[in-house]
């Protein structure tokens, strides 16, 4: 990987002076309201795009009907998901019709796609500003341009994105964080869009991640995500993901998580690191896709079925507990009923704590987009279903399998289903609910594990 350019400090600059244009005009949004869908580097971009809003002097609207201004970062890694993202797009020309002077933003993966902002320049003329994944960071400019020129700015660059380094930032919680280490993605799976939409890899420098970490500890953050779409070809400033890791360990933030990982990347140094760091927590996510060599193959995975099996072996031997979680496809063009059979089988020997299972979405410009596909979609969804049977059967056995253990545990929110209730999870990954008061959200407790329900394990705090 390259080391690539960072927006010049004199650039950032520019779009704070944009930020104070903004906030010293008498007619302007007061409020925003930002729709975050898809991945976690979505939503940490969002925590971006917030910090720049609110520079702008807008407050944060809890609900779309009450905002000025409306942002949808929005995702388009399954067709679905581009499909929510015109949905709801189309909704707000309703709420637009009453609000005249509501600001309409549309930025993220979906509107990098080819043809898609010529699409919504035409199709959708009460959107007043269109940005894409590599320019985001000039929100600022945009939403002053909108507002002076009092026509919409539609922005998206080809180029490939640089590392933006010194944006403002909003952040959601003030004990758990994403910190983002590398953007974009080289590998080019056959079946993805995003490293047509996210652009080519490039990694933060290490001083630049550990800076930020420190700072994120000083503000009483516990718990850290490493984020990026393949965080084991992380190259920054020369180092290697495993020595971040490393580094990153010897601040001392209690938890660290990171995603995504790409088995074929998957180096000896990071699997030992699961046998060594302190804080680092033992689960990792290991999205396998498919457990047959061929299908494999055809997604240019780059992996085999041992290979990966290998890795699940060596992952446990250095540590027993680790929490292993997937994504998988299903109904790849052209795989057979055997073939999907060698999923399932690996899906049963591998035992994930869960996975997440998806049906093939062709997605335009994708090679695999232009394969031929004869399996009728239902077959496709009957397979789906088996599959998401087998795996919550194993992911409630797993969960059982934890009932009478005592786990530390960073509380995060109230539940949800039962008042009085607090969850948070466990060192492995699993949310576990337990009776408790908002006083404890941010802090540590230990818990004793007393029940497993399908997803989540319930609990009783046997000490601080
Ligand atoms: N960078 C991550 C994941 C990115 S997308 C990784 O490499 O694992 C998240 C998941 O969406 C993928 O792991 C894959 O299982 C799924 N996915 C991506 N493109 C898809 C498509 N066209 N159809 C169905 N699922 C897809
Ligand atoms: Fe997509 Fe593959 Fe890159 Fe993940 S590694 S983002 S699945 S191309
Ligand atoms: Fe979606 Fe973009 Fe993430 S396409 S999954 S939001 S990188």
């Amino acid at each position: 990987m390259k080391d690539r350019p960072i927006v010049p400090e004199g650039e950032i600059l520019r779009q704070r002076e944009f930020m104070k244009l903004v906030e010293a005009m008498d007619a302007r949004p007061r409020s925003f309201h930002i729709v975050s869908m898809g991945c976690q580097m979505n939503e940490r971009d969002s925590e971006s795009i917030a910090g720049m809003l609110q520079e702008m002097g807008m407050a944060p609207a809890a609900k779309r009907e009450d905002a000025d201004l409306i942002l949808y970062n929005t995702c388009c890694v399954r067709e679905n998901a581009e499909n929510k993202a015109l949905g709801n797009v189309i909704w707000l020309k309703e709420l637009k019709k009453d609000k005249p002077d509501l600001m309409i933003c549309v930025g993220g993966c979906m509107t990098q796609e080819k043809g898609m902002a010529a699409m919504m320049k035409k199709r959708y003329p009460f959107i007043d500003l269109v940005y894409g994944t590599h320019n985001m960071y000039k929100l600022p400019e945009y939403v002053w341009r909108v507002l002076t020129e009092k026509r919409p700015v539609i922005e998206v660059m080809d180029i490939d994105g640089e590392v933006v380094e010194g944006l403002p930032e909003a952040r959601k919680s003030d004990f758990m964080a994403f910190v983002n280490i590398m953007y974009g993605c080289d590998n080019f799976c056959t079946y993805c869009i995003v490293p047509h939409v996210r652009g080519r890899e490039r990694s933060r420098t290490p001083e630049a991640v550990l800076e930020e970490c420190v700072r994120l500890q000083d503000a009483g953050v516990r718990e850290i995500m490493l984020l990026g779409q393949n965080v084991n070809s992380y190259r920054g400033g020369g180092a290697e993901f495993a020595e971040l890791l490393y580094r990153v360990d010897k601040i001392g933030i209690e938890r660290i998580r990171f995603m995504t990982s790409h088995p074929k990347d998957l180096s000896d140094e990071l699997i030992a690191a699961f046998g060594e760091l302190k804080h680092l927590m033992p689960q990792l996510h290991l999205p396998v896709q498919a457990g047959d060599d061929e299908i494999l193959r055809r997604m240019n995975r780059r992996y085999t079925r041992a290979h990966y099996l290998d890795l699940v072996n060596r992952l446990r031997s250095v540590c027993p507990d680790i929490g292993l979680t997937s994504d998988i496809i299903v109904g790849f063009p052209g795989e057979s009923e055997a073939q999907f059979e060698a999923t399932m089988s690996l899906a049963r020997q591998v035992r994930f704590d869960a996975a997440y299972t998806f049906v093939f979405s062709p997605r335009a410009g994708t090679r695999a987009a232009e394969l031929p596909d004869d399996t009728p979609y239902e077959v496709k969804s009957a397979r789906i279903q088996r599959l998401i049977d087998l795996q919550q059967s194993i992911t409630y056995e797993t969960l059982r399998a934890q009932v009478g253990k005592t786990d530390r545990v960073l509380v995060e929110a109230a539940s949800t289903r039962d008042a009085g209730s607090v969850g948070g999870k466990t060192p492995r990954g699993h949310m576990v609910n337990f009776p408790g008061g908002q006083d404890l959200i941010g802090k540590f407790v230990d818990v004793e594990i007393t029940s497993a329900g399908k997803n989540t394990l319930r609990g009783k705090i046997i000490g601080g």
